[in-house]
């Protein structure tokens, strides 16, 4: 991001060259393995990108918000005046359900100006609206004095994202975005919150993550479905024993499934999330011992998961993995984010990188007639202020 140039537009939007606005970003995130498992308390490996969202601020007289974005021509001006609702205008309810969290907090907010710019593709499953809920909550966070940590400014992301814009989403986007540390992913006990970074060497491989580019139809009510089918196995499996949620059960316990779940769905469901945390905990102790294939064979197991038991995959998604994986030079690669659509994330030897795309892209435009985009980001740092 060019920032004199992004000031500029700053200035060309709303004037007074004479006081400078501040410099915000925030990252989105790739999820390594663990998904679908943050909201039944389960365990997640993601880690921040180097792509997100900028922000310039800077505070004006009076009590008018004023919200611009470079993305698209889609300004918006309100007062403060109480509490906010949801406008019906998509990306504008993440910063505003933000702003509320912060006025029932008893936050003392005043006039501001906002422009933002974001390089992460929208709804793609790499958290663009993480991204610019907590651009947003660090920024208002300083500016106002509000004192919140980096846990409290992820809740209150995690709330406006549930509450105002109606996504039940878990914990995971928001504490990759608030938590990210440079070359480092996030091992997170979604339920406890307990979390460790741990050092991402690739050795000789590289991260490529290929958008299917598929537009996004269904996911959040799908989303939402999964969730209500993963709470329906926990109701059953209280006469098993009295769990809180899915992850209070082990690899070695997937066997009494049958017994107490007779819905082979809910079943299903029930499966993934179990076994996923079994391979969240073993990706992570393999990556530490620089295990990268057996890494790898943990992220496929994932996709294949994801794909039979937990059904949020589709034939864009598929088509991607299935196929990346004949290429040389593939170690591993699933989907990453809700699915069914979105991202890929694959760990490819660096010698083979460039191959993989352009097979990759040839195979999938014949088959889906789609255009693939490829982003090989670097693992940044959390969400900050720039200058
Ligand atoms: C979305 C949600 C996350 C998580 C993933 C699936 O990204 O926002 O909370 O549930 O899907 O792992």
């Amino acid at each position: 991001m060019d920032t004199k140039n992004f000031a500029e537009k700053f200035y060309e939007k709303y004037g007074n060259r004479k006081e400078k606005p501040v410099l915000f970003f925030s990252p989105g995130r790739v999820n390594l393995i663990g998904e679908h498992t943050d909201y039944n308390g389960g365990f997640v490996f993601p880690c921040a990108l180097n792509y997100g969202t900028y922000l310039l601020i800077r505070k004006i007289k009076g009590n008018t918000l004023k919200f611009s974005t470079i993305n698209f021509n889609d300004d918006f001006e309100t007062e403060l005046k109480g509490l906010f609702l949801n406008t019906g205008k998509k990306w504008i309810n993440y910063p505003l359900g933000v702003i509320n969290e912060f006025i029932k907090k008893g936050i003392k907010l005043s006039g501001l100006e906002f422009l933002y710019y974001g390089d992460v593709p929208n709804g793609a499953g790499l958290s663009s609206s993480a991204s610019i809920e907590m651009v947003t909550a660090v920024a208002m966070n300083e500016f106002f004095n509000a004192g919140f940590s980096t846990l409290d400014l992820v809740k209150m992301s995690q709330k406006a994202e549930n509450e105002f814009v109606g996504m039940n989403c878990g914990i995971m986007d928001q504490f990759a975005v608030g938590f990210g540390k440079k070359d480092h992913a996030i091992f997170l006990n979604c339920d406890t919150l307990f979390f460790e970074n741990v050092p991402l060497i690739l050795t000789d491989c590289s991260l490529i993550i290929t958008n299917t580019n598929k537009r996004r139809g269904l996911t959040d009510s799908k989303y939402n479905e999964r969730r209500s089918e993963c709470d329906k196995a926990v109701e059953l499996l209280q006469l098993y024993k009295p769990i809180r949620n899915l992850s209070e059960l082990n690899i070695g316990e997937i066997n009494i499934l049958e017994k107490y779940i007779k819905d082979p769905v809910i079943r299903k469901r029930a499966k993934h999330v179990i076994s996923e945390n079994g391979r969240v905990i073993e990706a992570v102790s393999v990556l530490k011992k620089n295990n990268i294939i057996r890494f790898g064979e943990l992220m496929n197991q994932s996709h294949d998961s994801l794909k039979d038991d937990y059904e949020v995959t589709g034939t864009e998604l598929d088509t991607l993995v299935y196929e990346g994986r004949k290429l040389p030079g593939v170690i591993g690669t699933r989907m990453t984010g809700a699915g069914f659509g979105g991202c890929t994330i694959s760990i490819v030897r660096k010698a083979d990188s460039a191959k993989f795309m352009t097979s990759l892209s040839t195979t999938y435009q014949k088959k889906t007639g789609l255009v693939p985009d490829f982003y090989q980001p670097e693992i940044g740092d959390g969400a900050r202020r720039i200058i």
